[in-house]
């Protein structure tokens, strides 16, 4: 019983934590990712590329990425410069867990 307890804690505290990124997240979006991609993701701006619903490892890994110089534009990289690990975790966090879908034509 104990250790059922245990995991049940532990998978509860995991969803908190998600929940948390993504909320975290969305703040951050909000402020600085919104104008050009999109208060929702979808983006405002004809040059950038959509991110809702985008997978949260390929969203960290271009954002870490663009950071360390490995993928290099001119306004991302200097947006993701002064990232921390965590939030970068937050953003993805946030884009990956808005719902898109597909219609084809
Ligand atoms: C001034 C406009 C602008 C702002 C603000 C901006 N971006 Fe971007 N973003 C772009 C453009 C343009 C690209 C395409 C860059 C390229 O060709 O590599 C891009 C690319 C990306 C990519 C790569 C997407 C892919 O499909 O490979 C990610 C991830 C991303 N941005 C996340 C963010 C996040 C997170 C923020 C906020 C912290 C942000 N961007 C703020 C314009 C912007």
């Amino acid at each position: 019983m104990k250790s059922f307890v245990f995991v049940l804690m532990s998978a509860l505290c995991a969803a908190n934590s998600f929940a948390d990124d993504v909320a975290l997240g969305r703040a951050k979006a909000d402020a600085a990712c919104a104008l050009c991609h999109g208060p929702n993701g979808v983006a405002s701006m004809p040059s950038a590329p959509n991110l809702a619903g985008q997978q949260a490892i390929y969203l960290s890994e271009q954002l870490k990425n663009y950071r360390s110089g490995k993928r290099h534009h001119e306004v991302m990289t200097y947006i993701a410069k002064p990232l921390t690990d965590a939030e970068i975790a937050q953003l993805a966090a946030w884009y990956s867990a808005i719902k898109v879908s597909v219609e084809t034509p």
